[in-house]
Order: C-alpha cells, then structure tokens, then sequence
C-alpha cells in the first residue's frame, strides 16, 4: 500500500489538529486501498504547541519554519491549516516545489489569487483539494442528488443562513478573524463559505448578489482583560440577495454573534414539485416534502440519514445510527487520498475554491456599491 506523506502547516490550531485526527481514523474507518496516511512534519509558529502536537499524534518532526515543509523532501502532501492570508503564498510554494496541497477554506482572500494557484496546479498535475467538508455530508449529497434528478422539479427558491454565536461575547479579544487583512470578510468568508460551496455543489454557478452587512461589536479589546481596543474591520453579520443561473432566486445569510445559535448552517431549497429543509444542529435528518405524496397524510417527511446516502454506510450498517462533524472531515480525507493514490475525482478542487470566492468578492463589492453585482468568472 502506498504511503502518502504528510506535513501540516499550521498544525498546532483548531482545524490543523482536526485534521490529525481524521488522518489517523481514514484507514479505521474505510477499507479500500486509498494509501496509508504518514505524519512526517508538522509547523506552527507557536512552538511549544507545535511539540505537544508532535507527540500527540507521532508526526515525525516538527519546525517553527513552514517553508521546511513545502520544500520537504519527504513531503507528498502539503496540509494548509493557517488563518485565510497565508494559504495563497504557502500554497503557492508547495505547488511550485511539485506537492500536492490540501488547503483549508476559504482559499485565498481573492478569486484570482485562487484562480492561479488552480492554475498551477493544473500545470503542475498534483492534486488540489480545498476543505469545503460539507460537501462531504452525505445529507447534503442527497439533496444534490434529489435536485439534479429533478424529484424537486424546476428550483425556484432558495433560502439559507450559517449562524453561530462563537464571538458574541464583547469580551473576546481582537482575533484574525475580525482583521480584514487577514481574513479578507468576516462571517462571509469564514461560516457563509461553507453554506455556498454546498449550494453550489446542489445548483450550480451563481450569477448576481445584491448585499449588506452590519458590524455590531466594533471593537475589541486588544488582549484578554485589556482595555485598550482594536477596531473590527469586517461583517459580524452578512445578507444578501442572489440569483442562480437556474434561475432560482436566494436570500441568503451568516452571522457570527446569533444569539443562541450554535451550528445553525441551515437552508431551503423549493421546487415546483417539492421542497427540501436542512439544519446542520440536526446532521442525521433531511425534512422533504414532495407534491406526489398529497392526500390526507400530506406534509413534510423526516428522512434519516441511511446506507443509501454518499457515504454514511462505511461509519454505520443501518438507517438513524448518528455521524458527526468529524465524520464529513473523515470522508474528506478519503477523498483526498483516493485522489492522491487512485487518481479519483472530487469536486472540491482550486478552481472550485475560486468560485466561492468570486462570490464573497460580489458581495463584498455588492456592499460599497449598493447595487447588483455579477459574479466573475
Ligand atoms: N473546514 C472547517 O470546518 C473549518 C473550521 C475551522 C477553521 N477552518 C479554517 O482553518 C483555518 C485555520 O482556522 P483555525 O480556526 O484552526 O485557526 P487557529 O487560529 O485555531 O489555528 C491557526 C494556526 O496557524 C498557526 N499559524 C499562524 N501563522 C503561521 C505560520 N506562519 N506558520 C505556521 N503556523 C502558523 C497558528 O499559530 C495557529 O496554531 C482558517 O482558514 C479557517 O477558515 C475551517
């Protein structure tokens, strides 16, 4: 079996830590021959973190330096797990030294600097994976599934928010994720992203927004405890308007001081002959309801998650047995390493990456000028 060699940059965080643990559970957890998941380097500018992880999950070595990484000899997939600004110029240079890259969202804080490094890679021929994971929740593949087969018949609506209350404390210090040049938005870039790579994988391209936002805590203290503040550059709170090239007309949102809401990624999508509601709180159940069931029993059905959708059947043998958000990180990784050793497909790719960000660009441009804007090709 082949082995794929990784290093992570980054690896010291929230997500770079999370990515550890789903490498270590692929091979658990499947059983086709996708390779075997080598930890060879890990970097984190913090380094007395960085040692705790070493040791934690037994990556070979570790380095305050990410260029070690990239420039690795031993190093066949380079794993971007670092605040928004940095993944263009670390991806950049792990494609150029011929790595394959697995790059966390959003992928640049520009659809151009994404569209380049797609590029690249392409030229390149290594793999190019950006870690939309919803993508991989098998309740949000059989929504595709049930539109693009037409059991919803012509799509004409849809709504969707991504709310949750992480940064509603006023108290909470200045973090990159309020500083636009490292950021690029705010709840846009960081939750919203995620709500748009699913509606893209369900309807396709999208053509216009029409947005606004609202900054609701300007400022920050500058530490814990301070009380000096740093102001906040970006959306607490994003909405706007869009149409689908389907023709499908959209209202959707994100907001990262939602009062109460926890994981609230939630959306509606209405067609002429049934409509379909998710809610991520509630991973393991699709609510559908489809015009060919009325009669006295009509209403909306609760579907749970079952062997039959993407695929649920290798964590669990029988329907309403529950998955978790790691598990759609663990599918992630399968994909990723089939991608790598098998050379199979997967939508989530640069260009994909670059998409999305061409969308949270309109909108942002949407916001200064107060008008529709296009989304770039
Ligand atoms: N896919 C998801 O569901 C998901 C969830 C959370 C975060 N993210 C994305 O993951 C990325 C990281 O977010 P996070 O919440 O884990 O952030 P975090 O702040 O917890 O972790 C970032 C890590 O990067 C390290 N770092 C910063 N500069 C570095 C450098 N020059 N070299 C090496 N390491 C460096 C930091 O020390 C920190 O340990 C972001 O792009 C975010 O959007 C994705």
């Amino acid at each position: 079996m082949k082995q794929v060699r990784i290093g992570t940059i980054g690896g010291a965080g929230w997500i770079g830590q999370v990515h550890a643990a789903t490498f270590q559970n692929v091979q658990r957890i499947f059983e086709e021959d996708n390779g075997i998941p080598v930890f060879q380097i890990v970097s984190d500018v913090d380094e007395a973190k960085v040692k705790q992880v070493q040791a934690k999950f037994n990556y070979k070595s570790y380095t305050t330096n990410w260029k070690e990484v990239v420039t690795h000899p031993e190093v066949d997939l380079v794993d971007i797990a670092t605040p928004n600004h940095l993944h263009y110029e670390m991806a950049k240079l792990a494609l150029e030294n011929g790595k394959h890259v697995f790059c966390e969202k959003p992928l640049t804080l520009t659809a151009k600097q994404s569209a380049e490094l797609a590029r690249i890679a392409q030229e390149k021929g290594v793999v190019n994976y950006v870690a939309f994971n919803n993508l991989m929740n098998p309740a949000n593949q059989h929504v595709a599934h049930l539109v693009q087969t037409g059991a919803l018949g012509k799509i004409t609506r849809v709504t969707g928010t991504y709310d949750q209350d992480m940064l509603l404390d006023e108290a909470l210090p200045i973090a990159w994720r309020h500083l636009n040049k490292f950021a690029g938005s705010g709840a846009l870039g960081d939750l919203c992203s995620h709500l748009l790579s699913v509606l893209q994988m369900i309807l396709g391209d999208m053509d216009q927004v029409n947005g606004i936002q609202s900054i609701v805590i300007p400022e920050r203290p500058k530490s814990a405890g301070s009380s000096e503040t740093v102001q906040v550059e970006n959306d607490d709170i994003v909405q706007f308007l869009a149409r689908y090239q389907n023709g499908a007309i959209a209202s959707i949102g994100s907001s990262r001081i939602a009062t109460g809401r926890k994981n609230y990624f939630q959306y509606e999508i209405q067609g002429t002959e049934g409509t379909v509601y998710y809610d991520l709180e509630r991973l393991n159940e699709i609510h559908l309801y489809l015009k060919a069931d009325e009669g006295e029993n009509m209403g909306f059905r609760k579907v749970l998650l079952n062997p039959h959708h993407g695929e649920f059947g290798a964590f669990q043998p029988a329907a309403g047995i529950a998955i978790g958000f790691n598990d759609m990180k663990i599918i992630e990784a399968h994909q990723l390493l089939g991608a790598l050793v098998c050379g199979e497909s997967y939508l989530s790719d640069f260009a994909f990456g670059a998409k999305i960000d061409a969308i949270d660009q309109a909108v942002l441009r949407s916001i200064t000028s107060k008008s529709w804007e296009k989304i770039e090709k």
